[in-house]
């Protein structure tokens, strides 16, 4: 009889040279606990996904009333989904009136890869722009806009026509130029160590 550790460690594909291995069995608010019941206070909510707490009423009650309705159906993008069109309806509220339309996904990383074919498509251009540094997100795309080597080199190759840029360094946005067709920037860069940029570079660069 296997343990369940052994079972991670045997058969869930390992991305961490130095798991936690925590077994948690439930978690509630800030707090998780281990099938010891050991308390941990979470400080990383799933890196932002669990931003509400864990088992927040709110969500567990929506959740439930709507698997009792139904759960997948189809690639969205077909069907008219109520959670999904009242979700970018509420999204669309808080952003400005032009950022109008959602591409709903599960992932950062599927969001830079929309992002990229997206800005790729609207102004038939190839050329990406981002930070040294930076972090996008672990698909080919993404990737290919990471300033990070190490997480890259076994992975070439990757897109063509990437740039780099020194994160918060004006001089740098001489580099984009009429053929770039998108920049991407943290807005505080996250892997490279919380770098939080000047308010006026971040205008500067949006212009
Ligand atoms: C700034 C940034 N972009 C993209 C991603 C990728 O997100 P995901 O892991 O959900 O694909 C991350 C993940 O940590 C991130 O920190």
């Amino acid at each position: 009889m296997f343990t369940e550790r052994q079972l991670f460690l045997n058969h869930i594909a390992q991305t961490s040279d130095f798991p936690l291995m925590v077994e948690i069995e439930k978690a509630k608010g800030i707090y998780m606990y281990d099938k010891f019941g050991k308390k941990y206070m979470d400080l990383i909510s799933g890196i932002g996904v669990s931003n509400l707490g864990h088992l927040h009423p709110a969500v567990v009650k929506a959740v439930k009333k709507q698997v009792d309705k139904y759960m997948y159906l189809m690639v969205y993008g077909e069907f008219v989904e109520t959670p999904q069109v009242k979700l970018a309806k509420l999204l669309s509220d808080l952003l400005p009136k032009n950022l109008n339309s959602v591409y709903l996904v599960n992932s950062g990383t599927e969001a830079v890869e929309g992002a990229l074919k997206l800005a790729k498509r609207f102004t038939g251009r190839t050329e990406i722009i981002s930070a040294f540094d930076a972090y996008h997100g672990a698909t080919q795309g993404s990737l290919s806009i990471c300033g990070n080597e190490p997480f890259k080199n076994a992975f070439r190759p990757l897109l063509p026509d990437v740039k780099h840029i020194q994160f918060n360094k004006a001089e740098d946005l001489e580099l984009i130029t009429e053929k770039t067709a998108a920049v991407v920037v943290e807005t505080i860069q996250g892997e490279a160590g919380i770098r939080v940029p000047d308010k006026a570079y971040m205008k500067q660069l949006r212009q």
